[in-house]
Formats: structure tokens, sequence, C-alpha cells
């Protein structure tokens, strides 16, 4: 199993430098957008593992501004124009959960349909299982946040191998509608693919409760 190492800056790259873009992923999510039509309008995007930006700015860009951006990664971030909040957070922690949650009350997000966006990958150590399966750990916790959310909309990346078919069932669990998707950007050679997954299974349950969160550190 080959993971994509950054070669020689590709065409993605440099249109991402010359478009605004802060990163070249910015395109696959553009490429998700144009086939599954996920941005609409007044809708709350939260963006896990979104750093350094181009899935934010492409929420923002295709939403024409009207959608609530949150963006969360464990790295730091620099302010980006228009978007709602940046949340500097390790997401496997509950704390994390309960700031974007405190966010969107506070940002008048939290009754907008959620869509979740997950390009989470762990620091590469070269080592295929060690990656795969904190890969894997990362694309099940975005899953967890979304039920719990209820996210409308669950975008994920997951590195495919031992463990993907397994993930894909859990995603099925949770969602009416899933479908696997290679953006144009992904490098070939990459292990990594994308899970589109629409209507949460729970949708009819009450979004959260807020009782059920408790604050361990
Ligand atoms: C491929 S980058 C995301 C690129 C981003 N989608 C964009 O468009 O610019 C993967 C990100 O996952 C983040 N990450 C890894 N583990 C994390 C964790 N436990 N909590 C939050 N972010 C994490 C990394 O810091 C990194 O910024």
């Amino acid at each position: 199993m080959v993971l994509a190492l950054p070669k020689k800056r590709d065409i993605y790259t440099k249109k991402a430098k010359s478009e605004g873009y802060r990163s070249r992923a910015a395109y696959k999510l553009l490429q998700i957008d144009k086939k599954f039509k996920i941005f609409q309008g007044e809708q709350t995007v939260i963006d896990l593992c979104g750093a350094p930006g181009g899935f934010s700015q492409i929420a923002r860009d295709r939403s024409h501004g009207k959608a609530r951006i949150f963006l969360v990664d464990i790295a730091r971030i620099k302010p980006i124009p228009n978007i709602t909040d940046i949340i500097k957070g390790d997401i496997t922690k509950p704390s994390t959960i309960l700031q974007i949650q405190q966010s969107l009350e506070k940002h008048g997000a939290d009754d907008n349909d959620i869509i979740i966006l997950a390009d989470c990958s762990p620091d590469v150590s070269g080592h295929w299982t060690t990656d795969h399966a904190r890969q894997i750990w990362l694309a099940e916790t975005a899953l967890g946040i979304s039920n719990y959310f209820l996210a409308k909309i669950f975008v994920t990346k997951v590195f495919q191998g031992e463990q993907y078919q397994e993930l894909l069932e859990k995603i099925k669990g949770s969602y009416q509608e899933v479908k696997a998707y290679k953006p144009p950007t992904s490098r070939k050679k990459s292990a990594e693919i994308y899970i589109i997954a629409i209507s949460n299974k729970n949708k009819s349950s009450k979004r959260y409760n807020r009782l059920h969160l408790v604050e361990s550190e």
C-alpha cells in the first residue's frame, strides 16, 4: 500500500497558490461538491482536521458566503476571511467537541443542517499498518462526531486498507446513502479515497443532549 508523498509541485499546488487557496486539497473538495452538490446555502459546516484551510475556503465560496463555517484542527491556523470560527483542538478529545458545540450555539448555527468534513491524516510514520490504523481511528472519531451533531452530510477521507471495509459498514450503519469517490486531484498512487454519506439515520432523534457530554479533563 502506498501513501501519497509530496513530490514536485504539481498543477494543483500551483493552481492553489495562484487562486489564493491554502492547499491543493481545496480542489478535492471542489470536485466532490461538483459531483455530489453538498453545499446548498445556509448550512453549518464543521471542517474537522481542516488546517491549513483549503476545504473551509471552498465551503465558503461554494455556499456563496451563506454557510457558517467552523474550522477545527490540532495545529494553529492563520485567520481566514469569512470563516465563522477557528477552533484549535484535538478531535479525539471531548473538550474539543464541547468547544465546537459552544461555538455553534454562540453563533446561532446549531439549528441549520450540518455538514461535517473530515480530511484527517495522522503524522505519517511511513509504517503502513500504523498509519492506516491511526487514520481509520481519526475517520471513525469524525463519524462519532457526525452522529453526535446529527450531521446531515458527512464527508471523510479514508486510507484504504484492511480496516476500510469495517469503517465503511459503520458509516452505512449511520447514513442512508454512502458513496466512495476518488477526486481527480487525489494522487493515483495514494491510498486515500473519500466517503460521502448523506442523511443521518438518527435524524428523528434530538440533535444532541448537552447533559450527555461530560467534560472529563
Ligand atoms: C491533509 S491535512 C487537511 C487539509 C485540509 N483539508 C485543507 O484543505 O487544507 C490533515 C490535517 O489533519 C490534522 N489532524 C491530525 N490529527 C488530528 C487530531 N487528532 N485533531 C485535529 N486535527 C488533526 C492535521 O493537523 C492536518 O492539518
